[in-house]
């Protein structure tokens, strides 16, 4: 029997005051009170909750004393924020996942009940060496105990992190996918108890390449409209050299047989990205969801590690991306992820407001009778683009700040422009992220979140998403909509505004 240690929980960072500064603050992703985030961990389900414990320094608002803060959900919208899961302890807890134990076969369960076991890298500062650790808990998330002293798995690196488990049910083994992050590649381990861990494969470098690979994820999906058919999704983000410029996220579909994850025959040299922008990173899945509920569900990081620590919010700098279910199509180019919103956010809406065949030319449409106003907004579109060579939906300040979500027909191209949203912080910001849309059609359909200073951008369905942070000068947001050389039409604007998730009592209690 190995020697256990209790992992204290903090008490809750005490209440901030609310600043009248907090303008950045989103409504509808979640933030924790104060303090910093970075990656979502430890993503799982367990009695009706939704537990997302994330990289958080308790001590500060950059990043350091690296610790799982800890929420929870019943509805993956409205999030309560608990105590510090995992602290820093000899080792800073960085990214990791968690799984519930359904046959105790760790034996670390007590009563007749699942524990839930966490599974993190230990990063000791003094030596750099990074090795995975593990920890449970009997009582709902709620408190930890390290297993044993020292980690389960190390192999003598600096560089050996963000381990993801899951039950392989065909092998009836968990399976972990960990990165050796400077070599740009994957590691596949096994294992029959969650704490002998056997080497079963590697994977990469593939695929975009960088300084880092870092939190990947595997799972097996559906093939949509082709009953029967699956494929397996390995994710991996990239510390830089992304598509937006800086850190963001690829994948591979292929085959895995329990041992060794197989890209397709058909799968290219060229990389597939998660997300088009610059702030949607670490993305990872929800492991256990109820039998019931078939969804994969992956939430991001909202930030990008160029600027992540300068960005201007107070008095928490981090946020997460919505929570968004990931599909996979066959499409022209093979097989892609098709990503949406959760449904459960519908719960939000209200103010419905529908216009139709909406007219665009150079003189920009004030877009608040149309139901589009102010910071927590979703819209959903239909567009033509007509014979315009770009239009553009234009969120101003009143402060002489913009912010551009638009379509460039002639280039087949969608973006966000944010190179003038608001006041210089930081010179890897001000910039345009575009992806590659085939409009050829003419016609194409976009849903449009807005929550104060995120933008996710859902293109045809999701094929492609861009999200992307702004920071306003300080105004309320306004929206209007404009083409360029020529006309287009809006055929149906469906507008939303969306209520603030946060403002139940316990995170009012918080603030
Ligand atoms: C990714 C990452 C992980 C690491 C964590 C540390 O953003 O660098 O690789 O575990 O952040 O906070």
């Amino acid at each position: 029997m190995m020697a256990t240690m209790p992992l204290a929980a903090a008490s809750p960072s005490a209440p901030a005051r609310t600043p009248a500064g907090d303008v950045h603050r989103p409504q509808y992703h979640f933030t924790p009170a104060r303090n910093w985030l970075n990656d979502p961990n430890g993503l799982v389900y367990y009695e009706g909750e939704y537990h997302l414990f994330y990289q958080y320094n308790p001590h500060g608002d950059r990043w350091g004393h690296m610790s799982w803060g800890h929420a929870v959900s019943r509805d993956l919208v409205h999030w309560q924020e608990l105590p510090v899961a995992i602290p820093e302890t000899d080792v800073m807890a960085f990214s990791g996942s968690a799984v519930i134990d359904w046959k105790n076969s760790s034996g670390l369960g007590k009563g007749g009940r699942p524990p839930l076991i966490a599974v993190y890298t230990g990063h000791d500062p003094r030596t750099g060496s990074q090795a995975q650790f593990l920890a449970y808990s009997n009582d709902k998330g709620r408190s930890w105990t390290r297993y044993g002293t020292g980690p389960v798995l190390d192999i003598d690196s600096t560089e050996f992190r963000d381990p993801k488990v899951f039950w392989h049910a065909p092998t009836k083994r968990w399976v972990m996918v960990v990165v050796m992050a400077a070599e740009n590649r994957v590691a596949l381990y096994t294992s029959p108890d969650l704490k002998s861990w056997m080497l079963a494969s590697h994977f990469g470098p593939a695929g975009a390449q960088g300084k880092n690979w870092e939190c990947p994820d595997l799972f097996e999906l559906p093939v949509e409209g082709r009953p029967g058919e699956t494929r397996w999704v390995l994710s991996v983000n990239l510390g830089d050299n992304a598509v937006g410029g800086g850190s963001g996220g690829q994948y591979f579909v292929g085959d895995f047989d329990g041992t060794r994850f197989t890209p397709d025959p058909s799968w290219g040299e060229a990389p597939a990205w998660m997300d088009y922008g610059a702030d949607f990173y670490a993305a990872v899945s929800w492991n256990d969801l109820p039998k019931s509920d078939p969804r994969r569900i992956w939430i991001g990081w909202a930030n990008d590690w160029r600027y992540a620590e300068s960005i201007p919010t107070y008095p928490s700098r981090g946020a997460m991306s919505l929570p968004r279910t990931v599909a996979l199509r066959k499409t022209a180019e093979g097989y892609r992820i098709a990503q949406a919103p959760v449904r459960e956010l519908a719960g939000l809406r209200s103010n419905h407001r529908t216009t139709s065949n909406l007219r665009l030319g150079e003189q920009p449409v004030v877009l608040a009778p149309h139901g589009v106003e102010g910071g927590a907004v979703e819209l959903d579109l239909d567009i033509d683009t007509g014979t315009a060579d770009q239009l553009s939906f234009v969120l101003t300040d009143g402060q002489g700040y913009e912010t551009l979500i638009g379509v460039n027909p002639t280039v087949n191209e969608v973006f966000i422009d944010r190179t003038r949203s608001g006041p210089h912080f930081h010179d890897g910001f001000p910039n345009r992220h575009v992806a590659p849309v085939d409009l050829r059609t003419g016609r194409l359909k976009l849903r449009i979140f807005v929550d104060q200073s995120i933008i996710e951008l859902f293109v045809n369905d999701g094929t492609q998403t861009i999200t992307d942070r702004f920071y306003r000068g300080g105004g309320p947001l306004s929206w209007s909509a404009v083409a360029r050389n020529g006309t287009a039409t809006i055929r149906t604007l469906d507008a939303w505004t969306l209520a603030d998730a946060g403002a139940d009592s316990s995170r009012l209690a918080r603030r």
